[in-house]
């Protein structure tokens, strides 16, 4: 049957109508609220470290006068309780029920691959702002899934090269076992013995166990020349002042990636004195972006920033330049990475750039810990311009 002129009037009506609501679904991705949605550990170890990411992400946003790309900013939470096994149903909070434009986080590797896998799927716009897990800037990599962190692997490779060339031979390891211990010990291992040390024993234990004393004792019969270690938040405090406890301080030197200490000294005291880490961050830097940040972050939160407040607040400068590229619209994750690709992110730790895989490009500070002072201070460079190698990324 021919169709009837009204017919045709009638279709082109619907086409027109059609065309104005998409044409509005397409503004509401540009203008309108951004929806930040924060998924980051409130409680259990590493409860600081998701608030100090927080209090960066907010400081940035806060000197952005409370917008993005012309958008204001609005937040949504989930706890995460560093639990990867509740991580899918939390982010699922985020982007099915409360429509978030951007998910930030979080700090537990584990945590953040249920993240990176959700984001790929749904293609929501993800910055993790510490969790170091290999694969999310390598074989999970995606156009719309970034890091303003580190990869596990960096600190491990930093930290392994320093002690290569200090002359130590034989190195314990000691870790949680799961993906960021794993993989701070293999990126260390990597480096270290290809400068001629050998890793003579690995020890592990449960995340988020602190049940130290029958591995400590282990350490001590082995008599390595010195120990490398990943912990973090809580567990690393009472790592530290186990590992003097026992009577390991004076005797077998301890060294770490810069988790071990950093936002840890009030706690550690005369336990973490002198220890050296490696990290993309110090306390020391005296730069004069550094101390701006420090200063405003102390005035506004009542506490000193670390190296978790630092990556919050790249994250906030990152989704900044990737959404003024965009003009606001967060779905446009090929212009994003574009954008995040050729720039150089102006960070309180120093200027760093975003690797193909979206990994920062980044120098990895020497530390030593001061009790007195409770600053890791710096005492050098460990690794210039350290690039996580993006193992398994396809993009
Ligand atoms: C991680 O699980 O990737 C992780 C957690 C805490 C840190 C660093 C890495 O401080």
């Amino acid at each position: 049957m021919l169709p009837t002129i009204n017919s045709l009037a009638r279709w082109a009506g619907a086409t027109v109508a059609l065309t104005a609501l998409s044409a509005s679904l397409a503004s509401a991705q540009t203008t309108g609220k951004l929806k930040v949605g924060f998924m980051l550990p409130y409680t259990g170890t590493f409860a600081s470290l998701g608030t100090a990411i927080e209090n960066g992400f907010r400081q940035h946003v806060t000197e952005l006068g409370g917008k993005i790309a012309g958008r204001e900013v609005e937040y949504f939470k989930v706890d995460d309780e560093s639990e990867p096994s509740k991580a899918t149903d939390n982010v699922n909070k985020l982007i099915k029920r409360d429509q978030v434009d951007v998910l930030i986080g979080t700090v537990h590797s584990g945590v953040a691959m249920a993240m990176a896998k959700a984001a790929k799927e749904s293609g929501t716009l993800l910055i993790v702002p510490n969790a170091g897990a290999d694969a999310v800037t390598g074989a999970m990599c995606a156009s719309n899934i970034f890091r303003s962190s580190f990869s596990n692997w960096q600190p491990g490779y930093a930290m392994g090269e320093v002690m290569a060339k200090k002359g130590i031979k034989k190195v314990v390891t000691i870790t949680w076992k799961y993906a960021a211990g794993d993989e701070s010990v293999k990126g260390f291992k990597e480096s270290f013995e290809k400068g001629g040390g050998t890793v003579v024993k690995e020890l592990s234990l449960p995340f988020p166990n602190v049940e130290f004393q029958g591995l400590l004792t282990e350490i001590a019969a082995t008599k390595p020349d010195a120990v490398f270690t990943f912990f973090a938040g809580g567990g690393a405090v009472k790592f530290v002042k186990d590992y003097a406890a026992a009577g390991l301080k004076g005797t077998i030197p301890l060294y770490g990636s810069g988790f071990l200490t950093d936002g840890n000294l009030d706690a550690e005291g005369a336990a973490a004195d002198g220890l050296f880490t490696a990290l993309h961050y110090a306390d020391s830097l005296n730069t004069k972006r550094d101390n701006a940040f420090r200063l405003n972050y102390a005035k506004t939160f009542r506490m000193q920033p670390d190296v978790y407040a630092v990556q919050g607040y790249d994250a906030a400068q990152m989704l900044a330049i990737g959404l003024n590229a965009t003009k606001g619209d967060a779905t446009k994750s090929a212009d994003i990475s574009a954008a995040l690709r050729k720039a150089t992110i102006d960070s309180p730790r120093g200027p760093f750039t975003i690797s193909a895989a979206h990994n920062p490009v980044q120098d990895f500070y020497l530390r030593q810990s001061s009790a007195k002072e409770k600053e890791n201070k710096v005492i050098g460079i460990a690794s210039a311009k350290l690039a996580d190698p993006g193992r398994g990324c396809k993009m």
